[in-house]
C-alpha cells in the first residue's frame, strides 16, 4: 500500500485498510523506536503552527528528529512576516521550498485543505479549527488496539465538548471506519455537530446522553474531551457550562475493571489529578502512541517505509 507523497487533511480520506496499514506500521515502528535508524536523514519538515501546542508540535517535531531528520518553521505566528499581513497561501509557497513535508494548524476551518491546494509538497493537518485533527485520532486509535487488542466490539464513550472538539471529530468519523457502539455524552449546549452525526449514522451504532453516568458501567473505552473555550463565541455561555462534568474516583466506581480513560490534553478539570493513579488511567501513555504513531505517518508520507 502507497501513502507516498499523501496529503492528511482529513480522516474521511483514509479507507478502513489504508488505517489499518498505518496501525501497523505504527506498531513496527513501536518495536525498534530504541534503535538508532535514521530513514529521514536530509529530509525537512517545515512546521507551521497558528495556534498553541505542546504535544503535536512536540511529537512531530521528535518524531521527525528521531528518524534523521531536520525540523524548521515557526510556532508563533506573531514572530512570521504572518504578523506583517502575509497570506497563508504565500507562506505556504514560500515554506515549501525549505522542506519535503508541511505540518500546519491553524485556527480556521478549510485551512489545511487551502494549504494543500497551494503545496506542491505533502501537507499534514495538525488542527484545523474546531473542525478536524486527523493525527490525533491515528493515535487514538493505535492507542485503543494496543490496549485492547482491536477496536472492533467495543464501546466507546467519548465525554465532553463535541461540538468544538476537533479531535472529537476526527475521532468519530475514523470509528465509523470500525463496529463500534459509540456514546456521546456531553451537556445538551455541547451536543456533537449535525454534520458529523450525519456522516456516520448509518454506518456506526450512536447514542446521545447528557451523563456520564448512565453509560459508565457500559464502557471499554472513555475519551474526555476538555471545553474549547477558545472557540465559544460567547465567553458567557464558556462560564455557564464550565466544570460541567467532572471524572474523578467516585464516578469511576461502577466502571468496567479494563475501562481505560483517554484524553488528546491539555486537560483542565474534567479528570481529576486523582485518577491519574487509578489503572484506568491511559492519557499520558496515549502522548507516548502519539510520538510512534507520527513517526510511522511520516515515514509512510515521506516514503521510508
Ligand atoms: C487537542 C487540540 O489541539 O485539538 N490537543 C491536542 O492536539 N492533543 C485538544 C485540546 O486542545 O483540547
Amino acid at each position: 500500500m502507497e501513502l507516498k507523497g499523501r496529503d492528511i487533511i482529513s480522516i474521511k480520506d483514509f479507507t478502513r485498510e489504508e488505517v489499518d496499514h498505518i496501525l501497523k506500521t505504527a506498531g513496527k515502528v513501536d518495536h525498534i523506536l530504541g534503535e538508532n535508524l535514521r530513514p529521514l536523514s536530509g529530509k525537512f519538515m517545515g512546521l507551521l503552527f497558528f495556534e498553541p501546542s505542546t504535544r503535536t508540535r512536540l511529537s512531530f517535531e521528535a518524531a521527525m528528529k528521531r528518524m534523521g531528520g531536520g525540523v524548521i518553521g515557526f510556532s508563533e505566528p506573531a514572530v512570521s512576516s504572518v504578523k506583517k499581513g502575509e497570506t497563508l497561501a504565500d507562506t505556504v509557497r514560500t515554506v515549501e521550498n525549505y522542506a519535503d513535508i508541511l505540518v500546519i494548524r491553524h485556527p480556521l476551518e478549510g485551512s489545511a485543505k487551502l494549504a494543500a491546494d497551494f503545496a506542491s509538497i505533502p501537507v499534514i493537518n495538525a488542527g484545523s479549527g474546531a473542525e478536524e485533527h486527523p493525527t490525533q485520532a491515528f493515535l487514538d486509535l493505535y492507542t485503543i488496539f494496543k490496549e485492547k487488542g482491536s477496536v472492533d466490539g467495543l464501546n466507546i464513550g467519548i465525554l465532553g465538548d463535541l461540538r468544538y472538539g476537533r479531535t472529537v471529530h476526527s475521532l468519530t468519523y475514523a470509528l465509523s471506519l470500525y463496529d463500534v457502539n459509540l456514546y456521546l455524552v456531553s451537556p445538551p449546549e455541547l451536543r456533537i455537530r449535525k454534520e458529523v452525526l450525519q456522516a456516520v449514522r448509518n454506518r456506526l451504532r450512536v447514542k446521545e446522553f447528557s451523563r456520564i453516568e448512565d453509560v459508565m458501567p457500559e464502557l471499554d473505552v472513555l475519551y474526555v474531551t476538555r471545553i474549547q473555550r477558545e472557540r465559544f463565541p460567547d465567553p458567557g455561555e464558556y462560564e455557564r457550562i464550565k466544570g460541567a462534568y467532572r471524572i474523578d474516583k467516585a464516578a469511576l466506581e461502577k466502571a468496567k475493571e479494563d475501562l481505560i480513560v483517554m484524553h488528546p490534553l491539555p486537560r483542565v478539570d474534567e479528570i481529576q489529578p486523582e485518577v491519574d493513579e487509578t489503572k484506568h488511567a491511559l492519557y499520558f501513555k496515549q502522548v507516548r502512541y502519539g510520538l510512534i504513531t507520527r513517526m510511522a505517518l511520516l515515514g509512510l508520507v515521506l516514503g521510508a517505509f
